[in-house]
């Protein structure tokens, strides 16, 4: 049957995926899959209607893509797809109600306050005091993201922030290792760290700068990389992760692992992370992409 490769979006992440899709796309092309790419603009019903299809390979990043509402479609469509069903997909693409569903089976996720306004300010900062980390619920790739280190610079984060999605919240800040583990078909590859030179791991250090640097093996002993990748499981459980996603997390200075959240349709970029963990675990990206797309046939 005849895959459509998803990519684009209207959301802010849509170079990115662009960036995802043609590689993806490329990539089942070169296997002798019969793909089209499929550059949604605007409703998917009607990007799906020009194109005899099978099957659907997602890489629409953020909302309209990852958030449930494109897997829905596919649903009333009966088109199998990659990655997650409605659910998991709502949950994860809203990482306060990720935070949330972790808190209630009992999994470290840093300590965070609503931001619904101006007025929350102080009891937020009486609550988790400073740094913190603004972010918007529903964005990805740090977009709407901001460190504040003082109450002026917590107004100005939320602002920003507001302006990506209506709910919004600070989070403590981590001092701490960050980590990345990708899961495919209900198991973890090797996990990687990443340190960069910026304030945190931003738009910039992901996608633009050459100073972020990428550690994989990611440096911790082959136990404690086990109970990562093992957590990393547990969480994506907890959310009803199908399929692929990559699991964000930290592992703190008392040694603890603090969950960030979970992306269900994570970048597929040549800089993006869940290849590079394939690379290391001898899956190459013709392979890997077609793993992921296998995800969708069970
Ligand atoms: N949200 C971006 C695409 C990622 O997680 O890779
Ligand atoms: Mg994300």
């Amino acid at each position: 049957g005849r895959v459509a490769v998803l990519m684009g979006g209207s959301a802010a992440e849509r170079e990115i995926s662009l960036r995802s899709g043609n590689a993806v796309y490329q990539a089942l092309i070169s296997q002798g899959i019969d793909a089209v790419a499929v550059d949604v603009t605007g409703s998917p019903i009607e990007a799906l209607a020009k194109f005899e299809i099978d099957r659907v390979f997602n890489v629409i990043h953020g909302r309209g893509g990852e958030d449930g509402v494109l897997q829905a479609v596919l649903e009333v469509l009966g088109l199998p797809y990659t990655g997650s069903g409605v659910l998991a997909s709502a949950l994860s693409m809203d990482k306060l109600r990720t935070k949330l569903c972790w808190q209630g089976m009992g999994l470290a996720t840093p300590k965070w306050f609503v931001l619904q306004s101006e007025q929350d300010v102080d009891a937020c900062i009486a609550q988790l005091g400073f740094p913190v980390i603004v972010k918007p619920a529903q964005e990805g790739s740090s977009i709407g993201m901001s460190k504040a280190n003082d109450r002026n610079e917590l107004i100005a984060a939320l602002r920003l922030a507001q302006q990506y999605h209506c709910d919004v919240y600070a989070e403590q800040w981590v001092q701490g290792r960050e980590y990345t583990v990708a899961i495919l078909a209900g198991e973890a590859l090797p996990a990687i760290r990443l340190q960069t030179p910026n304030v945190f791991y931003d738009f910039d250090a992901k996608y633009r700068a050459n100073t972020t640097q990428y550690h994989c093996p990611c440096g911790l002993d082959a136990e404690r990389e086990q109970q990562l990748q093992a957590l990393a499981l547990k969480a994506c459980e907890g959310l009803s992760v199908k399929g692929w996603a990559r699991v964000d997390a930290f592992i703190d200075d008392n040694d603890c692992v603090q969950l960030i959240e979970v992306n269900t349709v994570p970048g597929m970029t040549d800089h993006s992370l869940v290849p590079m963990a394939a690379k290391a675990a001898g899956v190459n990206f013709n392979e890997l992409v077609w793993r992921i797309l296998e995800t969708s046939m069970v």
